[in-house]
């Protein structure tokens, strides 16, 4: 029996657009002398020969950034599950990269199906007329948690701007308890429909694509298990799963869609904004949907995030 999760415990964690951008606690800076810390990682890096590879989360004493990672730790456990962190220049990407990694481990250990990190970057290609993941083309994505695979469900994402695209390509998120919330009041059979199992698509590297593994690979949208709700999320690697195993998805089945759709794409609840190079945004994957515009790169400047995935 399907168990829907109960009005109050949502509530209690959703928020509009209009709630967090009035809200500080998700908007972190670095501390003062984060530069000295990086000192610290370069210099450690220097004498390896592959730092990415071999970085774990007690290699270099990071003490201030430590002290950051315990705040934003909080905010994506218990406050609204997104933390923005601004305010690093000047440094260049293999640096920023692996201070953003650093930074990564204490929170939690790296999930390394796409490499430990990963760039997130158009390689011109469509994923319409390709099994490819959406991260490697210009395309807005449309709301939506990461992994389409059963078995691996990052709990956090986070991504590093290396440098923003010539045009377009802000970021976006929004609540899943929110959207739940709303989704209750308009249409409280639909919500229904949305703890129901569906199947997706198999893109993660290594995947194997049989039809058994395809069938096997389905999960609901919307859990509720332990007194917690989570979300998992993107419409297209349903509706492509479904197509492939040859089982169609019902009129009210999409219309349940089109709701969430319209919930996670409205502008009461879905915020977004413009990242600098340096700045690194911290998602809780369960509970936070994320998008991003569609961009266009020029000659001279492309869009490049690097992506990495918390257990
Ligand atoms: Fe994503």
């Amino acid at each position: 029996m399907i168990k829907i999760a109960p009005p109050e415990l949502v509530l209690a964690q959703a928020w509009s657009a209009m709630d967090l951008k009035n809200r500080p606690d998700w908007k972190f800076t670095w501390p003062e002398d984060w530069y000295t810390e990086a000192r610290s990682l370069t210099k450690w890096a220097s004498k390896r020969k592959n730092p990415i590879e071999d970085i774990e989360a007690n290699s270099v004493s990071t003490p201030s950034l430590d002290k950051l990672s315990h705040h934003v730790k909080r905010e994506l456990r218990e406050g609204s599950g997104v933390a923005w962190i601004q305010g690093i220049t000047g440094i260049d990407r293999e640096r920023l990269n692996l201070l953003f990694l650093n930074f990564s481990l204490a929170l939690g250990n790296t999930i390394d199906t796409y490499g430990r990190l990963y760039g997130v970057q158009s390689t011109g290609k469509d994923y319409r007329n390709e099994p490819i993941p959406v991260s490697q083309t210009n395309a807005a994505t449309g709301a939506h948690t990461d992994s389409s695979k059963k078995s691996i469900q990052p709990g956090i994402v986070g991504l590093c701007c290396i440098s923003p695209a010539a045009l377009g390509g802000k970021s976006r998120v929004v609540s899943a308890a929110r959207v739940h919330e709303n989704i209750r009041a308009r249409a409280p059979d639909k919500l229904k429909l949305l703890y129901k199992s569906y199947i997706r698509d198999l893109v993660t590297p290594d995947s194997k694509k049989s039809i058994q593994q395809l069938l096997s690979n389905q999960f609901p949208i919307f859990k509720y298990v332990d007194s917690k709700l989570s979300i998992r999320y993107m419409r297209y690697w349903i509706e492509k799963g479904h197509q492939r195993a040859g089982k169609l998805l019902t009129n009210d089945i999409q219309q349940a869609f089109d709701l969430l759709d319209y919930e996670l794409n409205s502008q009461n609840n879905m915020i977004s904004f413009s990242m600098k190079p340096g700045d690194i945004l911290f998602l809780d994957n369960t509970r936070v949907l994320h998008d991003r515009e569609e961009f266009t790169d020029t000659l001279g400047q492309r869009r490049l995030y690097t992506r990495v995935w918390i257990a």
